[in-house]
């Protein structure tokens, strides 16, 4: 539908808040829906690799399960944390109710 773009789920799995994890040719990245609006990263904590998407998510604060480094869902960068790399964020696109996430 969109160029690059891949279906991974549809917006009405996802309530405000809420986060999970999804597969992108194979690799995978959290969708975190905040407020309405829908953002998509690595699921890999650079630290020690620990999948974000079992951590906490509050307001655009994504919290690693294992050291609580936590990253900007927006933009991927750390905002505290005993890790110096961001984290890789995909683009996202909603359309018709389903989501898309950017290779
Ligand atoms: S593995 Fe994420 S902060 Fe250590």
């Amino acid at each position: 539908m969109f160029d690059g773009f891949v279906p991974v789920a549809s917006a009405t799995e996802f309530a405000p808040g809420q986060m999970r994890w999804v597969a992108v040719d194979g690799a995978r990245v959290v969708l975190a829906n905040v407020d309405g609006a829908f953002y998509a990263l690595s699921d890999v904590c650079g630290h020690r690799n620990a999948p974000l998407s079992r951590g906490k998510l509050e307001g655009y604060l994504i919290e690693c399960p294992l050291h609580f480094a936590q990253f900007d869902v927006r933009t991927g960068e750390l905002v505290n944390g005993p890790v110096s790399t961001p984290v890789a964020v995909y683009e996202v696109r909603v359309e018709a109710g389903t989501i898309y996430i950017k290779r």
